[in-house]
Formats: C-alpha cells, sequence, structure tokens
C-alpha cells in the first residue's frame, strides 16, 4: 500500500477538485456543442438523401388556400405554409390546428418526411386570431423603454401563436424609421437603433425562448435592410442612405437579433441604392451570413421571386421563397432551370435547404411535428390580458398637462367621452389586427377606452361620439382622435393628397374645438401609427396624450388617466412640430439637428 503524507495527499485532492471542477464547466460547452454537432450531422446526412425536386420543395413557402391542393404538400414537397390574409383556416383554434395537422400529415408521408414550417405574421400578438392578446404595436413597446416587458409580450404571442398551429412568426419588425410618412412606422420599436437593438433581443429570445418547446416559435428580424429609410418614406422605394449610415444605423439590430439567435431574416422590398435588396448579394451573403454569422434562414418577402429578380435573388442569398399569390409554380420551374443551366450553383441550394432543416431541427420539428392542443385554453386568457394592458399603461406617453388636470378626479360628477376611437376596439388597434388593413368595428376579447373610464368613473360617462357639444355641463371632455387603420404602402402618406395625412383629419380638429375653451378640462388621446403634427392641437388642450395603438386592453389607458398608475411611457420617436419639416428625403432629420422637434426622443411628462 502506498502511504501518503498529509501535504501528498492535500495536493492530490486539490488537484482532483481541479479537474473536476474543469470537468463539470466544461460539461454545458460539451452539451452545447453536441447538439449543434448531431443536428448538423442529420441535416448533412438527410441532405444527402434529396433529389433537387425535393430540395426546390423545402425552398418554396405557399399559402394553405389557392396555391395548393393539399396533395401538392406532398408532390411538391413543400416546406413551408403561411397564413396571413384570405379564409382562416378554420373558425376556432381547434378547426386552425387541424387543418394544419392536415396538411403536416401529407408532408410526413412524403419519403424523407420532412416537416412543415408554419409562419404567420403574428405581430403584435397573434393578431391574426380573433380572440387572441393583441397587445399595442412595437411603437407603442418602443415608448415602454421596457425590454422585460417586450420579453413577456413576446413569450405570451409564442404560446397563442403555436395555440393557434404555428411555430414560426414573421416578427419583430426592426426597422429605424426615418421618416413618419411612411405607412409601417409602427410596426417598427424607435427611431432610435441603440433602443431597437435592445428591443430586438428581448423580442427573439421571448419568442424563441429554448426553441425547441413547444410553446415558442422561431422569430423573423425584418425587413433586411432600409425598409424605414426609403427616400420620402416610401413603401418598397429606394434609399440612397450610403452604406456607413446603414451599417452604423440600421445594422446594429441585426447584429443584436443574430447574436440573440435570431432563426429567420425577412429581406425587404426596397432598393439600397437603387438595387433591389433581394438580389443584393452583399448585404445578404456577405454581410448578414458570412461577417455577422448568421446560419438561419433568409426568407424573400411577398413574391420575392418574381418581383425582384428570379435566380438572383437565389444567388444573392435567398434560401427560401414567398411563392404564393400564384408564384409556386414559376418559382419552381424557374429554379430548376436555373439550376441545370449552371445559372444557379448546386452548392448554392444546398447551402438553402440545410440552413431550412437546421431550423426545423432546432425547432424539435422531426420529433414533435404538430401542434399542441392543451395550449389553447390560454389564448386570451385573463394572465395574458393582464400583460397586454400592463404594456398599454407604459406605453402612455403624457405630453402635456396643464394645471395638472391629470389624473381625472374619480368623482367627477360627470365626465364626457367624445370621438369613434373612444369606443371602437377595432380603430385603436390599427392595421395588422384581425385582418391585414386592421378592422373598423369591436372584436371579440377586447375592450375599449370608454369601458375602461366607465370601469373606474363614479359619476356619469356620456358618450358623444361626434362631439356635438351638448354636454358642456360636464367637468371632463375625454378626445379621443386619430388615424384609422392601414397596413404597408396603404399607409403611405406620399405628397398627401392620399387618405392619410400627417395632422388630424378636419373632423378630429372640430371635436376638439366643439369642447376646447368652454370652461371644461379637456383631455385629448392620440391613437396613432406615429407621431402626428399636432402643433395647435396640444396649445389648444390642457392635457394630450399619445397612446399609439395599443391593441386589444384598451380599458387599461383608463387606468392612468385616473391615476391608479403613474404615467411611465417616454417618446420613442422625436415628435415633429410642423408639416412642412417633412418637405425633404427623410423627413425632419432630426439626427442631423436640422430641425428642432416640437419633444425630443425620450420625452414623457409624470404625475
Ligand atoms: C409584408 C411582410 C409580411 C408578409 C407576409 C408582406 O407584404 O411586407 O411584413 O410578413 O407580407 O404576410
Amino acid at each position: 500500500m502506498i502511504q501518503l503524507n498529509s501535504s501528498t495527499l492535500n495536493k492530490i485532492i486539490l488537484i482532483s477538485f481541479f479537474f473536476y471542477a474543469l470537468s463539470s464547466c466544461q460539461k454545458p460547452l460539451e452539451k452545447l456543442v453536441t447538439e449543434d454537432t448531431i443536428i448538423e450531422k442529420k441535416v448533412d446526412s438527410l441532405l444527402s438523401l434529396m433529389t433537387l425536386e425535393e430540395k426546390i420543395g423545402q425552398m418554396s413557402q405557399v399559402r394553405h388556400f389557392s396555391d395548393i391542393t393539399d396533395e401538392d404538400i406532398a408532390t411538391k414537397f413543400i416546406g413551408s405554409v403561411i397564413h396571413t390574409q384570405g379564409p382562416t383556416p378554420g373558425k376556432d383554434a381547434e378547426e386552425w390546428q387541424a387543418r394544419f395537422i392536415t396538411l403536416q400529415k401529407k408532408a410526413l408521408s412524403t419519403r424523407l418526411g420532412i416537416p412543415l414550417l408554419f409562419g404567420v405574421d403574428a405581430v403584435h400578438g397573434q393578431n391574426t386570431f380573433e380572440g387572441a392578446t393583441i397587445f399595442p404595436h412595437n411603437i407603442g413597446m418602443g415608448a415602454t423603454h421596457n425590454s422585460k416587458l417586450v420579453q413577456e409580450a413576446a413569450e405570451i404571442t409564442a404560446i397563442e401563436t403555436q395555440a393557434t398551429g404555428f411555430n414560426w412568426t414573421f416578427s419583430p419588425c426592426i426597422a429605424i424609421p426615418y421618416n413618419e410618412k411612411w405607412g409601417r412606422v409602427y410596426e417598427a420599436f424607435s427611431e432610435s437603433t441603440e433602443l431597437t437593438e435592445e428591443m430586438a433581443i428581448a423580442s427573439v429570445k421571448g419568442h424563441q425562448g429554448k426553441l425547441s418547446d413547444s410553446s415558442t416559435v422561431m422569430a423573423t428580424a425584418k425587413h433586411y435592410i432600409g425598409d424605414g429609410s426609403t427616400d420620402f418614406g416610401i413603401e418598397g422605394g429606394n434609399t440612397s442612405l450610403n452604406l456607413k449610415e446603414v451599417s452604423e444605423r440600421l445594422l446594429p439590430p441585426y447584429r443584436a437579433a443574430v447574436k440573440a439567435g435570431v432563426g429567420s431574416i425577412m429581406v425587404s422590398f426596397n432598393a439600397m441604392s437603387n438595387k433591389a435588396m433581394h438580389a443584393h448579394k452583399e448585404l445578404i451573403t456577405d454581410t448578414l451570413k458570412t461577417s455577422m454569422g448568421f446560419d438561419g434562414i433568409v426568407v424573400t418577402d411577398w413574391k420575392g421571386y418574381s418581383r425582384f429578380g428570379k435566380n438572383d435573388i437565389i444567388n444573392a442569398g435567398v434560401d427560401m421563397v414567398m411563392a404564393v399569390d400564384g408564384d409556386l409554380a414559376f418559382f419552381q420551374n424557374g429554379l430548376k432551370k436555373g439550376i441545370d443551366s449552371e445559372y444557379v450553383a448546386m452548392e448554392r441550394v444546398n447551402d438553402a435547404v440545410k440552413r431550412i432543416l437546421r431550423q426545423k431541427f432546432r425547432l424539435g420539428l422531426f420529433k414533435n411535428p404538430f401542434p399542441n392542443a392543451s395550449l389553447i385554453q390560454q389564448i386570451g386568457s385573463s394572465e395574458h390580458r393582464a400583460k397586454a394592458r400592463q404594456a398599454v399603461r407604459e406605453s402612455l406617453v403624457l405630453l402635456k398637462n396643464q394645471d395638472k388636470v391629470l389624473p381625472i378626479d374619480k368623482s367627477a360628477k360627470k365626465i364626457v367621452v367624445v370621438g369613434e376611437h373612444a369606443n371602437n376596439s377595432g380603430l385603436q388597434s390599427g392595421g395588422w389586427t384581425i385582418a391585414w388593413q386592421g378592422v373598423k368595428q369591436n372584436y371579440k376579447g377586447a375592450t375599449t377606452i370608454l369601458d375602461g373610464i366607465k370601469k373606474i368613473a363614479k359619476g356619469d360617462v356620456v358618450y358623444d361620439m361626434d362631439a356635438t357639444g351638448n354636454h358642456l355641463d360636464a367637468d371632463v371632455a375625454i378626445i379621443v382622435v386619430g388615424e384609422t387603420p392601414y397596413a404597408e404602402v396603404f399607409g403611405d402618406i406620399g405628397d398627401g393628397n392620399g387618405t392619410y395625412k400627417l395632422s388630424l383629419s378636419e373632423k378630429h380638429k372640430s371635436y376638439i374645438q366643439n369642447y376646447s375653451n368652454k370652461g371644461i378640462d379637456v383631455i385629448v388621446v392620440l391613437i396613432s401609427g406615429r407621431p402626428l403634427v399636432v402643433t395647435p392641437e396640444i396649445v389648444q388642450t390642457d392635457a394630450f396624450v399619445a397612446a399609439w395603438l395599443p391593441g386589444s386592453e384598451g380599458d387599461g389607458i383608463a387606468e392612468v388617466l385616473f391615476g391608479d398608475f403613474n404615467f411611465t411611457g417616454k417618446l420613442p420617436h422625436s415628435w415633429p412640430k410642423y408639416e412642412k419639416d417633412f418637405e425633404g428625403t427623410y423627413g425632419p432629420n432630426f439626427w442631423n439637428n436640422t430641425i428642432t422637434p416640437l419633444y425630443e426622443f425620450g420625452y414623457g411628462l409624470t404625475y
């Protein structure tokens, strides 16, 4: 037997402890490496079995109606199904799940049984499903400056998205809007690159969690890149920003999203110095994939293949094509020809397919391809709505509070509430709510601003929708005005001769006039997807609140107006003063200090 003295023994214990510590430190790292390595091995071996038709099929995304028959899922080897506008997959969540289960079974019946990805524009809650919890649009989430809340909202959205049968959301939009004339300002968090970076990370983490869980979904950072910085704020226009500014102001949120593990990135409709982004190899392959190390899926936007350069977009680095609305055969045949003629290299196709398979493995779809039925009961639950109501409260920005008219006294004898936006959850929610362009009527499960006021006020609450002025005996007038819902190009303001303007409509201006300077406290709540030029109206009124597009929990607004909660929201955009400030290419250009805003980024009063 070997005799050990105590100092040798101590040394041995120390050394063994060192090795033990080292090995236990290494465990998570080893595990990670192993999981990724295993996935890569599976991807490679599956790819090696695939025919060209199966590969092109994986790169195809279609709608669940019109574009395909159910059989096509199998015969055309479809990789992904999208639901956005158009007929819903069923009347309730059970039917939505059942519809996608049917399609998934078709995919699984193929030779290699590769499961489908189901994608949806769940951009502020699972907004395509009536009865889901609808959060404030991202501009309101940006106003909260609360990334923890953004993460929690994304977690809830992921649950409700999975509950309706999807495993992929086309969210978050991490644009940096330069011009309030753009119709998609509200889809983005902020004009600030730093704030958008922070929110992008939170949103990706919230949606994706541990990607293989059955209550999380793959997120999409969109629209890469320059969507919000087109000249004159035109959706899908051209941006003339130089690459230095693109790199400094637009790319950081993408770098952050990639670092946070975002599973997919959607290419933008716009051009970059007149080159279509979909066909921009330097920005897609060199910058995003090679230099940032993005290993997920680059997906086109709507009909990206036929609109932006056909096989050039594949060569630029696009992996999956939204081959919708008549594009499927055109894409599948076109790519086949491109490969046959060697215009598109097989290597490029293999890279695209690997990325798609990789995400399918990461999502755990080969093990568990079906949605989780037990999540259905959580759609629109009171816990989820309570979180959305918190988001509504925290998104409100108090711009003016003269003579401290806010908070409103709960015992005020009579309160008059004015404006169609006060009593209409469709109007308060903006585009991408129930329908693509939003709705103009109340929808299931939502509460209105008026509902909230009625719940809290102890005295009389009268609703004077068109501001007849018949209630001048009231103590307080709460006037709710703003924009009507729009999405994408339909919300562009352009030359200002279209439907939308950067100021209030004459009708809404008259609502304010009819109650101002009549001895009543006048409080305006502005519902809008962007800051509007309301300089004269702010002067006319006693208090002014920017409420953005709050979503389904409209009653949360009253909780702040009556002082149950303080204001905490801060402007996510500089607030413009004059319409003439928007004459230039990029609108007011506050960042170059050429124009002074009415209120600076970050402004917001409290009680
Ligand atoms: C929009 C995208 C959206 C896609 C799918 C496009 O028109 O630009 O943001 O994800 O449609 O609905």
